[in-house]
């Protein structure tokens, strides 16, 4: 994972991970307290996940997306996770990133480490199937309507 990656995912604050039971059930949920570690893991803390915990002791493989929801761009990483919990040696490793993130606000039951097998880009279909009057200005502009966000002044 380069820098564009890591940038992104700063900028999308919150991801949704993909996790499957034993029987093949789909479960996905939204994370804000998750970070890209190094080149190959991502971390996202277990504060109240049980599923997502218990499904990757399951079934190891998973799939995290992110999106800038104004601009409209993401990533899609496929990988394989472990759990490592808070009295494993390395828990203080993996859960460094992720509390710079939450600080004191939560406790980490668990870490849950991906390591990241695949990454493809998410862009909305404006980009693709209408590239030449789409431009990353309209996309915000048009996403802060559509969400009711108003310009910050400030940054004028
Ligand atoms: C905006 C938002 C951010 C969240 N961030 C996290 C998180 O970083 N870690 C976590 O464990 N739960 C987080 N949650 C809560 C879980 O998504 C929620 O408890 C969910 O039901 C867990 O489902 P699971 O057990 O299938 O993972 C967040 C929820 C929302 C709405």
């Amino acid at each position: 994972m380069n820098e564009s990656i890591r940038e992104a995912a700063q900028r999308s604050v919150l991801c949704w991970l993909a996790t499957v039971d034993a029987e093949g059930q789909p479960n996905v949920s939204p994370k804000e307290v998750w970070a890209i570690a190094d080149d190959q893991h991502v971390v996202v803390a277990h504060i109240a996940s049980p599923v997502s915990a218990r499904n990757i002791g399951l079934q190891p493989q998973v799939c995290l997306s992110f999106v800038d929801v104004f601009v409209q761009k993401g990533f899609k990483l496929k990988g394989m996770a472990h759990e490592v919990r808070a009295d494993e040696s390395d828990f203080s490793r993996w859960a460094e990133p992720l509390l710079a993130v939450v600080g004191q606000r939560f406790v980490i039951q668990s870490v849950l480490v991906i390591r990241v097998t695949a990454v493809a880009p998410i862009v909305a279909p404006s980009y693709r199937f209408y590239a030449d009057e789409t431009t990353e200005l309209d996309q915000v502009a048009s996403a802060m309507r559509t969400y009711g966000v108003l310009p910050n002044t400030n940054s004028l």
